[in-house]
């Protein structure tokens, strides 16, 4: 399939967005969490108190929001100016989150660290030659069992100028079905914008690489 979105240099595509614009006009910003986030915690997707990572977590909504409801939070985002807003934000809402400037492709923790993971669109962003890495890594960081809440813009999307990856759902099974179980798949119709998203809850598989 043809991705769309931007194929090279990403990453300082992204860092030049966070440097010139404020993170609240960048249109993939909500002040408030999404809703199915709030659904899942409902539903128990990850146990009291567990240690979540929110990765590529732009300004920060969802890694507070999980902060503030007692899990362990650390977060990741490899634009600079996302983790300082982000670390900013935090600190008005006297809330604690270790927050890093890193790659999802690879990630400054030790295997098995996490009992869950978060992504709102950061695998929709990283190109299609990195993304079996990123299984991979996101497989090491997670136990066996721990949950992944996995957030993409659909292929029935319509493509936006700068853009996400639209992803299938047999792109998605291509990534994560070695390493994870796919416990839940849902589709909103365009619910950010132009963007149809699915969203899913994976589960780390044990005795996989
Ligand atoms: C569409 S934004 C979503 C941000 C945030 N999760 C939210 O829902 O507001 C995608 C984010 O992922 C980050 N990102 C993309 N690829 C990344 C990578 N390989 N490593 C770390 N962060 C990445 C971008 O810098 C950006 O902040």
């Amino acid at each position: 399939m043809k991705s769309k979105g931007p194929k090279t240099a990403d990453q300082q595509w992204f860092r030049r967005v966070y440097e010139t614009t404020p993170y609240q006009k960048l249109h993939w910003f909500s002040p408030k969490p999404h809703p199915y986030l709030a659904k899942a915690l409902r539903e128990g997707v990850f146990e009291a108190k567990a240690r979540v990572l929110d990765v590529g977590c732009g300004a920060g909504t969802t890694a507070l929001y999980l902060a503030r409801r007692g899990f362990r939070v650390s977060a990741v985002d490899f634009a600079e100016g996302a983790v300082r807003a982000a670390m900013e934000r935090a600190r008005r809402a006297r809330v604690s989150v270790d927050f890093r400037v890193a790659d999802a492709t690879h990630l400054p923790y030790r295997r098995e660290e996490f009992q869950g993971v978060v992504d709102e669109g950061c695998f929709h962003s990283i190109p299609p030659s990195l993304r079996s890495r990123y299984g991979r890594e996101m497989a090491r960081i997670l136990r066996a069992g721990g949950r992944f809440l996995l957030a993409w813009a659909g292929a029935e999307s319509t493509a936006v100028p700068n853009g996400p990856h639209l992803l299938s759902l047999c792109d998605v099974l291509t990534t994560f079905e070695s390493r994870f179980l796919f416990r839940r798949t849902e589709f909103a119709e365009r619910e950010w914008g132009p963007l149809s998203m699915y969203h899913a809850v994976l589960e780390r598989r044990p005795n996989t690489r």
